[in-house]
């Protein structure tokens, strides 16, 4: 089998899509109003502030995950040459694009990870309508290891679905496939993430039954991505409309998160964190890591995605700090202002 032209055209029509200012969110993420608190007397220097991490059985120099967003296009490789990279240099982990295309043609593997650079952590991605339309554990355990990943990221997106053109809304049982997937890929981990609506407590509470090793709310506030698809389509355009604010915000949907499975499962926060100032705040709402992909998508492009992501870890180093924790992990409900 070859790759699909259809989708490599798609790839490549969501990279300009996605980076346009009209595919962001028009409702806002909520981190904004997280408020840390500030010590005058943070009690440490700077430089003794740790942001070592661990994450799905990794050791990361900070808890910041470059978030899924391409390969399979020739599009594809200078990105994901700059993202590999910044990940690798400041100790991020890293979830590559969308890979169901590598089992048409494993060829493709080259755009997906296109230089020696390895982050500590790398997850392959693949999306539950894939289980839903047949897709194996045995293969996704060879996507898996074509990418020599640590294990996979699965997506759900039933709005993104439902809007594309060529979309398969289709996710009537995915809930057992991925309990069966989980077990079947064990001990490698599958996280399961939405990818900017957020996910409601009651699918949190099913994905931890489910036994994932991790669960990223991808809340709404960063990339929309009925909006992305409206960028491509009229008619997902009109379609898409009025889904513009849709979804939980992500500071609503980690706090559910984390109160519902945050015991039992780690929650990973994503969809418009913007700063590693929003990490901090991710983690004291009690995420174990937090992902940014649309930005990381700008700087990728503009070729500064080692410096944009370098500067992310330190505003995370510094809001640590002045909020008068040892270590990034540390950070907790403790260093929030109580809300009035
Ligand atoms: C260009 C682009 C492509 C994306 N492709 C994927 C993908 O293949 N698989 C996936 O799980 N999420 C994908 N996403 C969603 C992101 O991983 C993330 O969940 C979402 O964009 C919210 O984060 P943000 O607000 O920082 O962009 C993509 C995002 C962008 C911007």
């Amino acid at each position: 089998m070859h790759a699909d032209p259809v989708r490599t055209a798609r790839k490549a029509e969501h990279l300009d899509a996605a980076a346009s200012p009209d595919a962001v969110h028009r409702g806002a993420s909520g981190l904004d109003e997280v408020r840390l608190r500030h010590r005058a007397l943070p009690g440490r220097d700077l430089a003794q502030v740790d942001l070592a991490a661990n994450l799905l059985g990794q050791r990361l120099g900070a808890p910041v995950i470059v978030s899924a967003m391409t390969g399979g296009s020739e599009a594809s490789r200078g990105v994901n040459v700059e993202l590999l990279e910044a990940a690798t240099e400041h100790g991020a982990a890293m979830i590559l694009g969308s890979s169901r295309a590598l089992l048409d043609e494993p060829g493709l593997v080259g755009t997906y990870r296109p230089c020696a650079a390895r982050p500590p952590l790398l997850l392959a991605n693949l999306g539950a309508s894939h289980l839903v339309q047949g897709l194996t554990a045995d293969q996704a355990l060879r996507v898996v290891e074509l990418l020599d990943a640590d294990g996979l990221a699965l997506y759900l997106n039933p709005l993104q679905e439902a809007v594309q053109p060529e979309g398969h809304p289709e996710l009537g049982g995915a809930i057992e496939l991925i309990a069966d997937l989980v077990e079947r890929l064990a001990p490698l981990p599958v996280l399961v993430k939405e990818i900017g609506f957020g996910l409601d407590p009651d699918d949190v509470a099913l994905l931890a039954d489910a036994g994932v090793a991790a669960v990223d709310v991808a809340g709404a506030g960063g990339t929309n991505w009925a909006l992305v698809e409206g960028l491509r389509d009229d008619d997902a355009r009109a379609l898409a409309a009025p889904f513009s604010t849709w979804g939980t915000p992500t500071a609503e949907a980690l706090r559910d998160a984390v109160r519902v499975a945050g015991l039992r499962v780690p929650v990973i926060a994503s969809g418009g964190v913007r700063d590693g100032v929003d990490v901090a705040r991710c983690l004291a709402l009690g995420a174990s890591a937090a992902g940014i992909a649309r930005p990381m998508l700008l700087a990728a492009r503009a070729g500064t995605a080692q410096a944009a992501l370098g500067t992310l870890v330190e505003q995370l180093r510094v809001a640590t700090w002045c909020a008068g924790a040892a270590a990034a992990r540390d950070l907790g409900p403790e260093h929030l202002r109580p809300t009035a």
